[in-house]
This record gives C-alpha cells, sequence and structure tokens, in this order.
C-alpha cells in the first residue's frame, strides 16, 4: 500500500482527458498533473527538446513523491520514453496511438490516425504501421491547429470545425471507419470530429481507458495502490505562471463532464 500520488504530465491541457480516466478508475489515488504550458506544443519540436521538457516536468512528479508517472502526452512518449525509462527507476506508462485496436475492429479495412508531427515520425508508432499496415490501410495526418485550439477553448467555435473539417474530411471519404486520437489533446475536438463524422459509421478510438488498465495493473503489481479508504488529492503544476495553473484546474473540471 502506497498513498503517495501518480505523476501525469504533458505539454499542456491534452493529459487532462488521460487524467480523468485515471480520476475516475483509481478514485482512491491521489494525482499530481505538470501541464508544462509555457513550451507547448511538443508535437512540431525537436526531439532532443522535447527530451529536455520531459526531464524537467518528471523531476518535478518525484520532488512531488510521484510512485510511478503516466507520461500522458503521445508526442512526449515518442521522444522520451526510453530514457525516461532507463533514467529514473520508477515504473512509467507511455501514450502511442491505438493502432492495433482500431486495425482488428475496422471493418472497412481503412483506418485514420491523427496524431502530432513527432508521434507519427517515432519509432512506437512506425513499428505499429510495420506491424498492422499490411491487413489495413493507415492513413496518417497531423491534426494541424488542433493543439492550438484546445488550449485556447475555442473548441466550441466555428473556427474549430474548419479546422477539424480539414483534416478529418480526407479521411472519411477515403473510406476510413475508425479514427484513433492519437494525441491527448484531441479527445477534447471529439464532439466536433463526431459533427464530422455525421451519420457515417465511423468510431474514435482513444487509448485512455487502456492507459487507466495499465496503470491500475501496475500499481497491483509493484504493491503501490492507496489504501482503499485514502482521501485523494487532485494538485496541479505547470511551466507557465499562475493564469495557466487557473486554466488547468478548470478544464480539469470541464474534462470530467465529457463522457
Ligand atoms: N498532447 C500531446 C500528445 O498527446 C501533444 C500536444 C503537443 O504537440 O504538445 O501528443
Amino acid at each position: 500500500m502506497n498513498n503517495a500520488p501518480i505523476g501525469v504530465f504533458d505539454s499542456g491541457l491534452g493529459g487532462l482527458t488521460v487524467w480523468k480516466e485515471l480520476r475516475r478508475g483509481l478514485p482512491a489515488e491521489s494525482i499530481v498533473y505538470f501541464g508544462d504550458g509555457k513550451n507547448c506544443p511538443y508535437g512540431p519540436k525537436p526531439v532532443a527538446e522535447v527530451i529536455g521538457y520531459a526531464e524537467q516536468a518528471v523531476r518535478l512528479l518525484l520532488d512531488q513523491g510521484a510512485k510511478l508517472i503516466v507520461v500522458a502526452c503521445n508526442a512526449a512518449t515518442a521522444a522520451a520514453i526510453d530514457y525516461l525509462r532507463t533514467t529514473y527507476d520508477l515504473p512509467f506508462v507511455g501514450m502511442e496511438p491505438a493502432v492495433k485496436p482500431a486495425a482488428l475492429s475496422t471493418r472497412s479495412g481503412v483506418i485514420g490516425i491523427l496524431a502530432t508531427r513527432n508521434t507519427l515520425k517515432g519509432h512506437l508508432f512506425r513499428d505499429n504501421v510495420a506491424r498492422y499496415g499490411d491487413r489495413v490501410r493507415i492513413l496518417e495526418a497531423v491534426g494541424e491547429g488542433f493543439v492550438e485550439i484546445v488550449e485556447a477553448d475555442l473548441e466550441q467555435t466555428p473556427k474549430a470545425e474548419e479546422t477539424v473539417r480539414r483534416v478529418v474530411e480526407p479521411m472519411l471519404n477515403a473510406g476510413a471507419d475508425r479514427i484513433v486520437l492519437g494525441c491527448t489533446h484531441y479527445p477534447f475536438l471529439a464532439p466536433v470530429i463526431r459533427r464530422v463524422i455525421g451519420d457515417r459509421q465511423v468510431e474514435l478510438v482513444d487509448p485512455a481507458p487502456a492507459v487507466e488498465r495499465r496503470v491500475a495493473h501496475l500499481l497491483t503489481e509493484f504493491g503501490l495502490q492507496a489504501e482503499v479508504d485514502h482521501q485523494p488529492q487532485y494538485s496541479f503544476f505547470t511551466a507557465a505562471g499562475p493564469e495557466y495553473r487557473t486554466k488547468l484546474e478548470a478544464k480539469s473540471r470541464f474534462a470530467l463532464t465529457m463522457i
């Protein structure tokens, strides 16, 4: 038993879509969340730079006593997870686009992957494409502008729909019936993506629930679960100043209302 917090980090607000799954699935666990905010987005930045940001996040979470760290960012996972695992002596859970469930469940044989540039270039994703690419057609696209819209709280605007349509419509026209949300910011745009999909039979695939299950499994395996009656605390840190921290808290409350 261990009542120390689970650490979670992302370049900004996106990891809150994972945070809310952890909070729902593991209600006795305290969670400390670091949303960088200052260096967001990570997706287009040089890999060495992103490794540096990930390291800064991990150090802060360790200072807060984290017992396990969730890299709730596909781009940071792609860049840094190997380095983090070999450098720090605690369990890490990373994020990668859920190619496998999409490839195994598609009926049309075409799946779309939405992610940032670093994720699509990373070896975790390329290995998955090599593994599943011969049985399904895999369409890849950078969600150009998606992260910026989520960071600016513009999901409810016509600009959001226009930005999403530009990227998602070509996938739909090419016959994709599964769209993988390969960036933790993108689930905030799920209602907009669903509007663009309309009445087509297309499912969105979000790996966040699988991450929660993986965390639960590791906590048990390492004997790190909080006591059942432990009163959890949720705290938020950022590299971007007090206003951004307020924003993180507000977006976390919003994340809890999402289906
Ligand atoms: N939320 C991050 C991810 O899952 C990406 C956002 C960014 O580019 O910083 O990939």
